[in-house]
């Protein structure tokens, strides 16, 4: 089992690139099992959630490979229409393969999905969506069992919560469906919009991405296209309490500062200053961090639920108290009990946590639970007074390529053990 080895105190520099979103890159490999010829999916980071896609698609009969940042999918010789239970739980993202085989073959046969333990999770939505466009789902044994005997068909769909996953499966399943869906209340995150560029490159016809309402016309057949993901937002507000704790200055290359417009001003009251141009975020700190207002958890363009946990460790060496409302997931606050064995003060009540401000965190033996949480130990380990252990590293890989590399690349003292 490995363990991360954190020496706190030292201060980060230089530049690095932000590797490419894994929410992005696992409904785009999804989708490629959609299509003819071979999808060349560029800026793909390897990740153990991506390999977990890859597997599935193999499973299904798919040629899958690797050529340094891209993955290529050639999805002509799918031959199956079931994903065994090992490979469903190894990711909560696995849910949009049922789609997407459904819209493929017109069967699927899978069991629940995976992923990290922040909340129950259900899959009610999905499926009543897909229930609205034609398909006969039985659940049994926890197995789900689904035909679209007829093809699936074009349906509006009213989200009652614009779920991202939820909104990913119906786009994946109605491009081929027949006649046109309309989905209100759409998740609007950026991922669902490069969900959509790469479709359309595909042949789809998808309207309103990013936006409350979207349009699906259906289409008979999707052509294999080359797409590269867009960069990881969640992963650069991580690079940026990284340098937030340290008073550090760095750069990050390949970011769409847009998409962090909801976490940028959350910095800035913090004292940090942030510069944006050409495709680059030049972050500066301030060698004490200020408390933050409220921070709310949202729906995209609301502040990302992902970004709570390596925001929260910021906020564990700020100058007064921070208050953060989780709206999102109803148990995403695991990583505080672990962060106060570092010295952290903070108190949680359902889904709001009040964190107050601590001179410094001390390093001692955490142990992380999930993948945000993972990050937010991190974070605190570059500030704490000595040396912090990180158990639990398996889940950090799930969303962050080689993160011990970059951190020691910008002058971090981590190494994985
Ligand atoms: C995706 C992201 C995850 C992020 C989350 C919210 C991926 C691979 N994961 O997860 O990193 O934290 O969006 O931005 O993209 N819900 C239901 N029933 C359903 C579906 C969802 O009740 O059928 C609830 C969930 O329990 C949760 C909320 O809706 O409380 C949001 O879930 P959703 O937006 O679907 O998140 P995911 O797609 O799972």
């Amino acid at each position: 089992m490995s363990k991360l080895l954190v020496t706190g105190r030292k201060k980060l520099s230089g530049e690095t690139y932000v590797q490419g979103a894994k929410n992005s890159a696992l409904p785009v490999l999804a989708a490629t099992i959609l299509t003819k010829g071979e999808n060349v999916i560029y800026n793909c980071p390897v990740l153990s959630d991506v390999d977990a896609s890859a597997r599935i698609l193999r499973y299904l009969g798919c040629k899958v490979s690797r050529s340094s940042g891209a993955v290529i999918v050639d999805a002509d010789t799918v031959d199956r229409c079931d994903i065994p239970d090992e490979l469903m739980r190894k990711t909560r993202s696995s849910i949009v393969f049922l789609g997407a085989v459904l819209a493929r073959t017109g069967k699927a046969r899978m069991s629940f999905p995976g992923g990290c333990e922040i909340g129950l999770r259900p899959i009610d939505m999905h499926i009543k969506a897909l229930r609205q466009m034609g398909a006969v789902i039985k659940e049994k044994h926890g197995y789900l069992d689904c035909a679209a005997p007829n093809g699936l068909r074009g349906a509006k769909i009213t989200l009652s919560f614009p779920s991202v996953g939820t909104t990913e499966e119906i786009m994946i399943a109605a491009c081929l469906a027949q006649g046109t869906t309309t989905v209100t209340n759409a998740a609007r995150e950026p991922e669902i919009c490069d969900l959509a560029e790469y479709l359309n490159k595909c042949g789809a016809k998808i309207y309103g991405a990013g936006e409350g309402v979207m349009v699906i016309e259906g289409v008979t057949s999707l052509n294999a296209s080359h797409h590269s993901i867009i960069p990881d937002r969640i992963v650069a507000a991580t690079l940026m309490s990284c340098a937030a704790v340290t008073g550090s200055s760095i750069t990050l290359d390949g970011v769409i500062c847009s998409n962090l417009a909801s976490v940028i001003p959350v910095f800035e009251e913090a004292g940090c200053s942030i510069k944006c141009r050409s495709g680059k975020l030049e972050f500066n700190a301030p060698e004490k961090l200020k408390s933050m207002k409220t921070i709310r958890t949202m729906p995209y363009p609301g502040f990302p639920t992902d970004a709570q946990a390596p925001l929260l460790a910021a906020a564990c060496v700020a100058d007064g108290t921070t208050v953060f409302v989780e709206n999102i997931f109803e148990n995403r606050y695991r990583h505080t009990g672990e962060l106060m064995r570092m010295g952290a003060n903070i108190k949680t009540v359902g889904k709001v946590a009040v964190v107050e401000g601590v001179n410094s965190l001390y390093g001692t033996y955490v142990e992380a639970t999930d993948l945000r949480g993972a990050a937010s130990l991190v974070v605190a380990g570059l500030c704490a007074d000595g040396q912090t252990e990180i158990g639990g590293v398996k889940y950090l890989e799930r969303g962050y390529e080689n993160f011990e590399l970059t951190l020691s690349e910008l002058g971090a003292d981590i190494k994985k053990i």
